[in-house]
């Protein structure tokens, strides 16, 4: 293990919090603390209780209370000295980029709520947004919670497919879309898989497009609308809905265990007070900061960190529509110098890509306003945490390895930059206000150094609902295995300073370049391939990505594995998923390795993909063909 670093003493000193209070209020009264910290946030209406726990796992906090959090975003700023203050930075890909203030933004939010209730979209309905990474995107979002309704962002880079699953799943009534969208200098048809998708859609009544390009379009009269034209005769004002602490907010995506992705649904209140807590404490944020957080909206890292947290505390936040190489390779340094960044948020997998292009794209640009960075999606390998700290935060910006998932809403392990000691690897102790454990196969804690499954063990106030339209799968998935403790699907183990070592998923989930991708769902498309017969997908470890997907697949009598087919199914998950899900390799297998009970030995794949020795196979059914596989493989490497 590598020795701890102590954060500087430099920044000990300024920090928010630099001794452990926080942490030992929430021991000595859990619910109290969350309490305290729901008091930050303006309510119409105060809470009747904390946390209430007798219908469990359908937790319940804040309960009675009433707020709106697109009024705590902008109207409590708008009505302070932050007014002026700049809310968004907006740098596009290409071109000249914009600045709104908390006024500025409050003003958008209010002529695009109107618009949307002019249309007929009131509380609760369900609105997809599909954009790319443009204030507008954010300006709908919070729009939607302005008025109640549900919103649920697309990830841009997903396919028609993809969207067209989540439309119908969440029997959406309106898409907002734009009509062009670029990536690297390249159009990306977002318009046209938008119109794919609603054409297989009878929920969708509307597409409300906005304009970003300079294409003449001709719009469907029937079902589609630009957004600029509607803006007219729109009322300044939009009031608030008071939305109960419960009411839904927004429903996201995540890859899951079976081929279906779970719409993991987040209410008012809790996650509220979740993501101003943590954004706040974890971040150590100042009046003066530019944070910048390089997720996408489509993530939940751009929900609660791009969005919600950082406006809730009437923070500035970066809103980057662009890729870290385009046009050059020092692209984020450029920004972080053009605007002063002072904390920079991203993710492993994009600081393992700097480190490949070298110390100099980094070296060119002022970064000295930086001081303190961030890490998420996946765990930091030591030798890419040292390069951070050394080559951009120059040993003097501490670094919050942060753990957490779309279920928990909110960072949920992280070390306090101005309490804790870093130890590279390792994303610290759990937030105070949330206990977590590593637990054996039953469910019993395991000592400090052993590795076993990573559970939370009481409910936080930004945790998933349910799952929507899915009860059974949220209990099953969730809360059985552990019996009522939540089961995170992560393995990790503790040290002796009760910080948590984060191992991986251990479930059918792999995470590429920190996005999380369910191995059935790639699986079930790939069996729709009219060449395929069966398919098992796994993660194989790779130095950039984390993992990237290697997929096994048994063809149709009179079928040849071609170099061409494995082409063409890779273009085929490109299309049904999107370019994230494209796998790596295409292995053509004459049957795949299976135990005694039927399924398919993962652990035995992934060692064949990843050019390991065998391990004992003698459960195996078809031990025979194992053999086959690994000199299939053999061949196929050279
Ligand atoms: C999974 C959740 C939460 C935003 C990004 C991904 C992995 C996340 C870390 C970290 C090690 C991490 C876990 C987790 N993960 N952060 N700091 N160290 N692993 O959200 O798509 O819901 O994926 O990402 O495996 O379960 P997500």
């Amino acid at each position: 293990m590598s020795a701890a670093i102590q954060p500087s003493e430099q920044f000990r000193q300024k920090a928010l919090l630099n001794n452990d209070r926080l942490h030992l209020s929430a021991q000595k009264d859990r619910l109290g603390f969350w309490e305290q910290m729901a008091g930050e946030l303006e309510w119409f209406k105060t809470w009747n209780k904390v946390l209430d726990e007798e219908n469990a796992p359908y937790y319940r906090w804040f309960d009675g209370g009433k707020l709106n959090v697109s009024y705590n975003c902008l109207d409590r700023h708008v009505n302070s000295p932050r007014r002026n203050k700049a809310a968004l930075i907006f740098e596009p890909e290409n071109g000249t980029g914009a600045t709104y203030t908390y006024y500025q933004l409050y003003r958008k939010v209010n002529y695009f709520a109107n618009v949307l209730k002019k249309m007929g979209i009131g509380k609760g309905a369900r609105v997809v947004i599909y954009m790319p990474m443009i204030p507008e995107a954010v300006i709908a979002m919070l729009a939607c919670v302005r008025i109640g309704s549900v919103h649920s962002v697309v990830f841009s880079g997903f396919s028609a497919g993809a969207l067209e699953t989540r439309l119908n799943d969440l029997q959406a009534s309106l898409l907002i879309t734009v009509d062009e969208a670029y990536r690297r200098g390249k159009y990306i048809p977002l318009m046209e898989n938008a119109r794919a998708a609603v054409d297989n859609c009878k929920c969708v009544e509307k597409t409300m497009l906005i304009k970003r390009g300079s294409r003449e379009i001709e719009l469907n009269k029937k079902n589609e609308l630009w957004y600029h034209e509607l803006e007219n005769d729109i009322p300044l004002y939009c009031q608030p809905e008071a939305m109960e602490a419960e009411d839904p907010l927004f429903i996201l995506y995540s890859s899951g265990t079976t081929g279906r992705p779970k719409g993991i649904l987040h209410t008012t209140g809790g996650y509220l007070v979740g993501v101003h807590t943590t954004f706040k404490y974890v971040f150590d944020c100042r009046e003066e900061d530019i944070f910048w957080s390089t997720a996408d909206i489509g993530w939940i890292t751009g929900q609660s960190y791009i969005v919600y947290g950082p406006l809730s505390n009437g923070a500035t936040s970066v809103l980057f529509e662009g890729t870290p190489d385009y046009p050059q390779k020092d692209r984020f340094w450029e920004i972080i110098e053009k605007y002063g960044v002072t904390i920079f948020y991203t993710a492993p997998t994009a600081i393992s890509t700097f480190m490949r292009w070298g110390d100099k794209w980094a070296e060119k640009r002022d970064l000295s306003t930086l001081r303190l960075l961030g890490s998420v999606g996946e765990p930091i390998k030591p030798e890419a945490w040292s390069w951070y700290y050394l080559h951009i935060g120059k040993e003097r910006c501490p670094i919050v390895d942060t753990w957490w998932q779309t279920e928990t809403g909110m960072i949920m392990i992280s070390t306090l930059p101005g309490v804790d000691k870093m130890k590279p690897g390792s994303a610290g102790r759990a937030f105070p206000g949330v206990c977590v454990e590593v637990v054996d196969e039953k469910g019993i804690p395991l000592p400090a150094g052993e590795n076993g499954y990573l559970v939370i063990t009481t409910p936080w106030p930004a945790m998933l609902r349910i799952l929507f339209n899915d009860p059974e799968r949220y209990e099953s998935t969730y809360w059985q295995k552990f019996c009522g403790k939540f089961y995170t699907g992560d393995g990790a183990r503790s040290d002796e300073d009760g910080y948590i070592w984060i191992l991986g998923r251990v479930d059918d989930v792999i995470n590429v370049s920190g996005h999380r991708l369910g191995t059935a769902e790639i699986e079930g498309d790939l069996v729709e391939h009219q060449a395929v017969v069966e398919a098992a997908v796994i993660g194989k470890d790779h130095q950039i990505k984390g993992q990237a997907v290697s997929a096994f697949v048994t063809l149709k009598e009179g079928v040849d594995g071609s170099e061409e087919l494995a082409e063409e199914l890779k273009r085929y998950i490109t299309q049904k998923i999107g370019a994230i899900a494209r796998p790596d390799d295409i292995f053509f297998a004459t049957e795949l390795p299976r135990t005694r009970s039927g399924k398919i030995m993962r652990r035995l794949l992934r060692d064949i993909a990843e050019g390991r020795a065998m391990g004992d196979t003698s459960t195996l059914l078809n031990p025979e063909e194992i053999e086959t596989l690994r000199e299939q493989y053999a061949d196929e490497s050279k």
